[in-house]
């Protein structure tokens, strides 16, 4: 992620999270306990919606988000009983197996670079019956969308830190060897035309 992006991230997100977003994340993640893992925690929106976790680790691999993130766990009230910024990527998460209770990848899958080997180590690190909690924007199903995400991804990837636009990252999950709980398709208002289609849910380890 440049340092322009970072800038400019919670500005450029500002209308879908209020239209949409924001009460996505509340109903995923307000209910969390226990140990929790987040990757690729960005600039910190998803801080304010935890409530009561024992121990918060918040990984972000990205210097210039790690900054703004920093300054967000700073000023926000504490809504777990630790918190802890680390540096790690998805790809190598590096803390011992069977650690969380829960991992969470808001709008990451599409950015990682390898997502199996991500969605592999989410599953090593995870509790068994431990939760993968979800909400990432993904390949369209309409077929006239899909292929101006095709087109676009490319040059998107370039300026939004490798963001892929045509992941299908529901059939990743389970290829990885989740299984759903719950998952939901649903568009999101107010966001760019090809970043729309989005899947949210829970998905538990083996
Ligand atoms: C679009 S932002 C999403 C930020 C935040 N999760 C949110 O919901 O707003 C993608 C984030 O994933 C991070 N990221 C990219 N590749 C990653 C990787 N391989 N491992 C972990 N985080 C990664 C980026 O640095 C960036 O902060």
């Amino acid at each position: 992620m440049s340092w322009f992006m970072a800038t400019i991230y919670d500005r450029f997100m500002r209308d879908m999270e209020r239209a949409c977003g924001d009460a996505w994340r509340s109903e995923l993640l307000s209910e969390l306990r226990g140990d929790v893992l987040e990757i690729g925690a960005g600039t910190g929106t998803n801080l304010e919606h935890y409530r009561d976790v024992e121990r918060l680790v918040l990984a972000e691999p990205d210097p210039h988000m790690r900054r703004r993130l920093a300054d967000k766990v700073a000023q926000a009230s504490a809504r777990a009983r630790t918190v802890e910024l680390v540096t790690w990527s998805a790809e190598q998460i590096e803390c011992e197996a069977r650690s969380f209770d829960a991992v969470v990848c808001t709008l990451v899958l599409c950015s990682v670079r390898d997502v199996r080997q991500s969605l592999d180590e989410i599953r090593r690190v995870l509790r068994p019956g431990g939760k993968l909690v979800f909400l990432e924007h993904v390949a369209a199903e309409d077929p006239s969308r899909l292929a101006w995400q095709r087109r676009t991804e490319p040059l998107w990837k370039l300026v939004a830190g490798n963001c892929h636009t045509c992941r299908e990252t529901a059939r990743s999950i389970e290829e990885a060897g989740f299984r759903f709980e719950h998952i939901t398709r649903e568009s999101a208002r107010k966001a760019l035309p090809i970043v729309r289609p989005t899947i949210r849910g829970v998905a538990m380890a083996p």
